[in-house]
């Protein structure tokens, strides 16, 4: 997880300036929260594909989780010690509800395009491309976190149910992987 952060934090540009603009931002940022938690599950649950994954009167507790997610994003006061932690566990608890990163991806940059419309109609121009551009890196950051949770998760819980030593799947892999290149590669240059 630290390594992938890491990675994330150097290439997205991620900085403690980011984490000013966004509390100094927070006062007004911080009373869209309502909007954010209505737009997110009205999407979810109005879309067949993602109305499936939840339980049967899941749909309050779904509401605090993105509440408390939002308001500490958008605060930019990441007070919890474990926050990036976090992120990478929320993509682990969303491999058995089929939380797919599709999904995910989807619904961050949803999040970004309403985040980035109401920096717009509060915010003069300049700050509002500040505010919009740090809670961008930061909510970038955490998708790639949730992503890789996930992918990673995914591999590791597969290795541990067939018992199988991470170096050799990885071997393995690289040969069936290395079949497949060459089996779509001979496909997309055969004339149509
Ligand atoms: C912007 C993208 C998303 C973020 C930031 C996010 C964040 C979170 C967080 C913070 C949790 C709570 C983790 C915990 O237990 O501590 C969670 C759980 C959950 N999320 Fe997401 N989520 C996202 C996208 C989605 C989407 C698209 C769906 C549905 C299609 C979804 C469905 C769920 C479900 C069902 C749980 C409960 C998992 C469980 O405990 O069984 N999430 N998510």
């Amino acid at each position: 997880m630290e390594k992938v952060l890491k990675d994330l934090v150097a290439l997205t540009g991620l900085a403690k300036r980011d984490f000013q603009i966004l509390q100094e931002a927070a006062p007004q940022t911080k009373l869209w929260v309502e909007d954010f938690v209505q737009i997110f599950y009205d999407t979810l649950y109005g879309y067949e594909s993602t109305s499936h994954v939840f339980k049967e009167g899941e749909r309050e507790a779904r509401e605090k989780t993105l509440r408390d997610w939002y308001l500490e994003v958008a605060g930019g006061d990441l007070k919890r010690q474990n926050f990036w932690q976090h992120q990478w566990f929320v993509g682990l608890v969303h491999i058995p509800r089929k939380v797919t990163n599709t999904f995910m991806f989807s619904m961050m940059s949803k999040v970004q395009q309403h985040f980035l419309q109401k920096c717009m109609n509060t915010f003069e121009p300049t700050q509002a491309v500040a505010v919009y551009t740090s809670f961008k890196r930061v909510t970038d950051v955490i998708a790639g976190l949730i992503a890789e949770g996930y992918f990673s998760n995914y591999i590791l819980a597969m290795e541990q149910v067939a018992g199988l030593r991470p170096a050799l799947i990885e071997r393995m892999m690289s040969i069936e992987v290395g079949k497949m290149i060459a089996e779509a590669r001979s496909k997309m240059l055969q004339p149509t």
